[in-house]
């Protein structure tokens, strides 16, 4: 479990809990653990995710990946174990009163995103969708359930540790989110095919080997590319009527459309 949560990353999901508690004026140590949580539920979805079963990847963060240093079954149960970590550190928190109902609905939400309304059911749609032309409506909803989920989800448990927050601050962020979520997965696409392995510490072309749906392959490398700029453009504008310190969050926006990994 510890192989598979703090052998690197960038850390993207609680870097937006944090960010968005920041930007709303909250006291950054109450992301803390939400922050955790989801890391735990992402650290998980990797480890399934490089399973023979599934993308069949051998390299993730520049070391084996878990199932190659320790075995299929222990990296199975190793990601079912971080899932189950993730509610118990959420449980942990010593919060704030006036978060109760709040913190029940960040249970919800976590729930919600990593599951069947998320990852899990995007990370099917992807499998099912090896080797076929799929039309971009149905891409679309493919990257939205298997990443952005989980990046919504980071931005709304942000969001839940503000209680009383108005629907049009709620739907700006909202918005953000769902554009940086789409946008990030696009451009982990476009970073498997113009990347190397050294630099992404996983192994490009591997969404070619498995002959995966991705935004290259439907629409072409340079189109792929201005269409994750263009999302996260429309994350950038989303913010910019917001009162609070949004910066950071839309610089966040530029970043994932330029990263090299
Ligand atoms: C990789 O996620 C899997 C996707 C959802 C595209 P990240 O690119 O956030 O992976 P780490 O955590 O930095 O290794
Ligand atoms: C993974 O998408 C999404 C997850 C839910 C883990 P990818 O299969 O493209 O992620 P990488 O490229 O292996 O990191
Ligand atoms: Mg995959
Ligand atoms: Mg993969
Ligand atoms: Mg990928």
């Amino acid at each position: 479990m510890s192989y598979g949560v703090l052998l690197g990353g960038k850390r993207v999901r609680p870097f937006l809990v944090y960010n968005v508690a920041k930007s709303l004026g909250v006291d950054v140590s109450m992301a803390d653990a939400p922050a955790a949580a989801i890391e735990c539920i992402h650290a998980y979805s990797l480890i399934h995710d490089d399973l023979p079963a599934m993308d069949d990847d051998e390299l993730r963060r520049g070391h084996p990946t878990c199932h190659k240093a320790y075995g299929e079954a222990t990296a199975i149960l190793a990601g079912d174990a971080l899932q189950s970590l993730a509610f118990d550190i959420l449980g942990s928190a010593n919060y704030e009163a006036n978060l109760h109902f709040n913190w029940v609905k960040m249970y919800q939400i976590l729930s919600q995103k990593s599951g069947y309304f998320g990852m899990c059911s995007g990370q099917e749609l992807d499998l099912e969708a090896e080797g076929e032309l799929v039309s971009q409506e149905q891409l679309e909803t493919i990257h939205r359930y298997k990443t952005g989920a989980l990046i919504e989800c980071a931005v709304r448990l942000g969001l839940l540790l503000k209680p009383d927050l108005s629907e049009t601050v709620k739907e700006a962020y909202i918005t953000y989110a769902k554009n940086i979520g789409l946008a990030f997965q696009v451009w982990d696409d476009v970073l498997d095919i113009i990347s190397d392995t050294e630099t992404l510490g996983k192994p490009q072309g591997s969404d070619l080997e498995e002959n995966k749906s991705t935004y290259p392959r439907l629409m072409g490398l340079d189109a792929a590319k201005t269409y994750a700029k263009d999302l996260a453009q429309n994350a950038i504008d989303a913010l910019e009527n917001v009162d609070g310190e949004v910066q950071t969050l839309q610089d966040f926006a530029r970043y994932i459309v330029t990263r090299n990994h």
